[in-house]
């Protein structure tokens, strides 16, 4: 196949990258200066944030950090109407009603066998760890800087503006931004 003028190979290219390629997206809670957690804890109580996240995921497939699977109460976990895929080095790690995976890789291929939109929840290990894999990001932006021990890793790269929404309760200012990556121009030979 030739691409025409119009970059229609382009197009028929990237259409079957996207079928073989799932969507792996990243949400996450993020203040002005990146903290994401505090002491094992979120730093602020959003509910319309916790809304969102609810929305967004239920359906899908979630993965998380062992430490962030055990933050999430009891009685709430595993998530319901959600895959819950947890990460841990613990090859004895047991816990009904969850796939336990031994590393990031696992945790995608697994994912990968179900033909659901990926999220990654976090923490900031598996944020780290986990951003390359992403082609999305749901940020909440909360305005201000907070105290913390958990950080969210540089995010740069995602240039794109999908959405963007401001919001406030009445004691938190914030943002729903939704961030693609850069798209790189395909460029051919002797066009
Ligand atoms: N603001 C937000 O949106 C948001 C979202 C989620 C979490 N958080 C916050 O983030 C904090 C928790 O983050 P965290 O970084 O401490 O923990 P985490 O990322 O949730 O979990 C870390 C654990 O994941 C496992 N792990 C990490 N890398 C691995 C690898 N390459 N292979 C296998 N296992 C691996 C290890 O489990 P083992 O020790 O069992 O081996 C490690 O201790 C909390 O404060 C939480 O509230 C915030």
């Amino acid at each position: 196949m030739i691409p025409d003028r119009s970059g229609r190979f382009s197009d028929w290219h990237n259409n079957l990258k996207k079928m073989n390629k799932p969507k792996i997206s990243i949400v996450v809670a993020v203040s002005e200066n990146r903290v994401i957690g505090n002491k094992g804890k979120l730093p602020w109580h959003i509910l319309e944030d916790m809304k969102r996240f609810k929305e967004l995921t239920t359906g899908n497939i979630v993965i998380m950090g062992r430490k962030t699977y055990e933050s999430i109460p009891e009685k709430y976990r595993p998530l319901p109407n959600r895959i819950n895929i947890v990460i841990t080095r613990n090859k004895d790690y047991s816990e009904k009603k969850i796939i336990i995976c031994n590393s990031i890789q696992a945790s995608i291929n697994e994912a990968k066998k179900f033909n659901k939109e990926i999220f990654i929840i976090g923490g900031a290990q598996i944020f780290q760890q986990g951003i390359k894999y992403a082609n999305k990001l749901y940020l909440t932006i909360v305005k201000g800087n907070f105290e913390g021990d958990a950080f969210f890793p540089d995010y740069s790269e995602f240039k794109k503006v999908v959405a963007k929404k401001e919001s406030r309760d009445d004691n938190y200012q914030y943002t729903f931004l939704d961030l693609g990556r850069t798209v790189k121009k395909v460029r051919h030979k002797g066009s």
